[in-house]
């Protein structure tokens, strides 16, 4: 069992830019591979916990003691917020609609960026996990500042279209700021999404991620497949649900990508 547990959280803050898709098909890879996974939704829309279970039990669970948003209220040790998804090696701890408000409820709390962090230390001692992946919302406020500062590791998932690019520069001046706050957290890569290979834009957004200085851009890019979507629709991981599929395969390396990115 490895006692080192490597936290890794996926924010831009574009919303649609894939990075619920991402987190939990890279955590749903790495189980396959044979890691120990938890993965944390920290985002109200609830997205990764409805890609393992029914939108019946998210709501359910959404509305009861156990998720995100009760353990930073109170400021508990998550270990007993974890819950076992279907699949061997991965589990996850459910989100909350309610997290709608916890910009305001951090607010008055004494070092308020590290509430996340502090309610995860057990976990990561215990060293129980290889991984734990982390889903942002799309904001860049005191809440995803408390993500940053519970990981190791940032993955900036990016939509291969104008307006994908476009918010990239405020998105990376956050992440100068919280490192000041935060020095150990390294910024793992870009991760080109939901491309269209037949659009010259998307060899062109390449390039130009590519030329960014002191920014590593994954060499895996996932494109647009119809798998993903109906793999949604039946709250399985695409590289569950279709395993033949071409963007299964591309999580699948992305993850192996990631996972030798970070542990060095
Ligand atoms: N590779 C893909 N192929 C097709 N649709 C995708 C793909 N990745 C994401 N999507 C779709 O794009 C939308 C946004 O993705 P999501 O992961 O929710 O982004 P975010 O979490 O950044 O808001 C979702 O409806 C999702 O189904
Ligand atoms: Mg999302």
């Amino acid at each position: 069992m490895s006692s080192r547990t490597t936290t890794i959280c996926f924010t831009n803050n574009k919303g649609g830019s894939g990075k619920s898709t991402t987190c939990s098909n890279i955590g749903a890879a790495m189980a396959r591979a044979g890691k120990k996974v938890l993965m944390v939704d920290g985002d109200m829309q609830l997205n990764l916990s409805l890609s393992f279970f029914s939108e019946e039990w998210v709501l359910e669970q959404a509305a009861g003691e156990k998720n995100l948003y009760r353990a930073i209220r109170e400021q508990k040790d998550l270990t007993d917020f974890i819950v076992r998804t279907p699949y061997e090696n991965l589990d996850l701890i459910p989100s909350s609609t309610l997290m709608s408000s916890i910009e305001y409820e951090l607010f008055t709390k004494w070092q308020r960026e590290f509430i996340l962090k502090k309610c995860l230390q057990k976990i990561k001692d215990a060293g129980t996990y290889d991984y734990i992946l982390i889903d942002a919302p799309p904001t860049l406020g005191g809440w995803v500042m408390n993500i940053l500062c519970a990981s190791d590791w940032v993955v900036v998932p990016v939509e291969a279209s104008p307006w994908g690019m476009f918010g990239l520069a405020n998105m990376f001046d956050f992440l100068s700021e919280v490192r000041q706050i935060t020095p150990e957290l390294e910024v793992a890569g870009i991760v080109v999404t939901k491309v269209d290979t037949r659009k010259n834009y998307f060899k062109q957004t390449m390039e130009t991620l590519r030329e960014l200085e002191d920014i590593h851009l994954f060499e895996t890019y996932i494109r647009v497949d119809s798998s993903v979507e109906w793999a949604q629709d039946n709250s399985i991981p695409v590289v569950e649900y279709k395993k033949s599929s071409r963007s299964a395969k591309e999580y699948t390396e992305l993850a192996e990508e990631v996972m030798k990115r970070v542990s060095r």
